[in-house]
């Protein structure tokens, strides 16, 4: 039999300015035993691979934006290339980038991260090159962050940045006339003009237009924490009046539709658009903060507009707020969403996610289809190849890692495969039905991890 050049060498992941070898399998992908039927039975629901327009993720278990607070004028860097890699290589199949502001003035703090130019391309493009030089995907989270602006990094205590050591404490804005400050470390707002609002939206298309330049393969957006785009839909927030930004639900909304709407004309009709929104505000009535209604009656407005997946968090728009923090605290808004069954909306829960058996009730439940992961993410980069040893899911590793397998061996020959659907077409629950066997590349490949 003809040798073939791959039998003696890797081939090379592409986009990069150096060798190094392209993932025969992407981590994180399960792997079936001969002979087992893919089934929604013999897949477990972290490992069911899922499509969002022309984009697939091999899993669903996803790296959550956080910010890191360590750009200088806006730019990405080697940190933050080590930084995603390290995520890319383990598994997780989509990894979202930190805040991003598409204005200066729209940064939490003056060393977070930016798009405002087209200078910040290409930093931005390393990071995408190196997620996907290990086969993963990447989305980067656009951000104004509104009154919360202008603020020192948390642990230097979140406070309000004076000019004279690069913030802009006079250009702080938000939605509502003079006070509105979430605390007295904060900046108090000045009021953005009807001009300033369609200067913003239009900052979050360009934002997008840059980074499918890029190539990242999904556009998240900033709606909730409090930051502008929830700091206007918010009642709490937004005591506007006399114009189409403030007063109804409609007006409170319309920023973020706008924004919504912007970054649709500015992307690929096959690339998916995230909206992270604050489900309620854990305030009192008295309050007339955001609740699970105003959610309810939102997302069907973000859907129209062009999103594909909401990512519920919750609270951030006022410092009364009480949160009833703990394990699961924020999936029953993410079930409340999932109960519209609005055809074509992927629902993703974040929050106090710490182990591999809470990602397996939440999936396994229906109560979500994605699992948004941060801080464990921060403490244990691994933590896909634990929900796949918590759920006897056996996964792809990193060929070069082979020497130091995470899981027990099995010999498999099948690889977990999802068949991409159009964007309207009808799914079945977790998109299961559409699985299906594909051959692992060769029948050594296994074995030889064990070397
Ligand atoms: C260091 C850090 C930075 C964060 N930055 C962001 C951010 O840039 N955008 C965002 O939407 N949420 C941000 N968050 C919130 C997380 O995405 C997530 O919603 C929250 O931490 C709850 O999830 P967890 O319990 O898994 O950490 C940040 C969280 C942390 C810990």
């Amino acid at each position: 039999m003809a040798t073939k050049y791959c039998d003696f060498r890797s081939e090379p992941a592409v986009g990069l300015p150096y060798f190094v070898p392209k993932p025969r399998v992407a981590a994180g992908t399960a792997i079936l035993p001969p002979g087992h039927e893919v089934t929604a039975e013999s897949v477990h629901p972290a490992f069911r691979p899922i499509s969002l327009r022309n984009v697939t993720v091999q899993n669903r278990v996803w790296v959550a934006p956080m910010c890191m607070y360590s750009s200088k004028d806006g730019f990405f860097s080697d940190f933050h290339v080590v930084h995603y890699g390290q995520w890319a290589m383990r598994g997780a199949g989509m990894i979202t980038v930190e805040q991003t502001a598409v204005t200066e003035t729209g940064r939490n703090t003056p060393q977070d991260a930016g798009l405002w130019s087209d200078e910040h391309i290409a930093p931005l493009k390393r990071i995408v090159d190196i997620v996907h030089s290990q086969c993963q995907k990447v989305a980067i989270q656009l951000q104004h962050a509104g009154r919360k602006a202008g603020v020192s990094a948390p642990w230097l205590g979140l406070k309000l940045v004076p000019e004279e050591h690069g913030g802009w404490p006079d250009q702080v804005y938000g939605p509502t006339p003079g006070g509105g400050a979430w605390n007295d470390n904060y900046a108090s707002p000045v009021t953005l003009t009807e001009k300033n609002i369609f200067d913003i939206i239009q900052a979050f298309g360009d934002a997008a237009r840059r980074a499918v330049v890029a190539g990242v393969d999904a556009i998240a957006v900033h709606g909730a924490h409090g930051y502008l785009l929830h700091s206007f839909a918010s009642a709490a927030s937004n005591e506007r009046t006399g114009d189409q930004w403030g007063g109804s639900f409609e007006n409170r909304t319309r920023l973020g539709l706008e924004v919504v709407r912007a970054i649709r004309r500015n992307i690929p009709d096959g690339m998916p658009i995230f909206y992270k929104i604050s489900a309620v505000d854990w305030l009192p009535e008295s309050l007339h903060g955001w609740t699970l209604e105003d959610t309810l009656k939102f997302v069907p407005l973000l859907v129209d507009a062009g999103v594909d997946l909401v990512d519920i968090s919750s609270g951030g728009v006022d410092r009364r707020q009480k949160v009833a923090l703990g394990p699961q605290y924020q999936v029953p808004f993410a079930a409340a969403v999932k109960r519209l069954d609005i055809l074509g909306l992927t629902v993703a829960t974040v929050g106090w996610v710490r182990d591999a058996a809470t990602v397996s009730d939440i999936l396994t439940s229906g109560n979500a289809d994605v699992v948004h992961v941060a801080r464990e993410f921060l403490r244990n980069p691994n933590f896909v190849q634990t929900v796949a040893l918590a759920t006897a899911t056996e996964t792809a590793w990193v060929d070069q890692y082979h020497r130091a397998p995470t899981s027990p061996y099995t010999p498999a020959t099948s690889l977990v495969v999802f068949q991409p659907l159009s964007h309207n077409a009808q799914r079945g629950p977790n998109n299961v039905h559409n699985l299906k066997h594909l051959q692992a590349p060769d029948s050594t490949w296994i074995g030889s991890r064990m070397a």
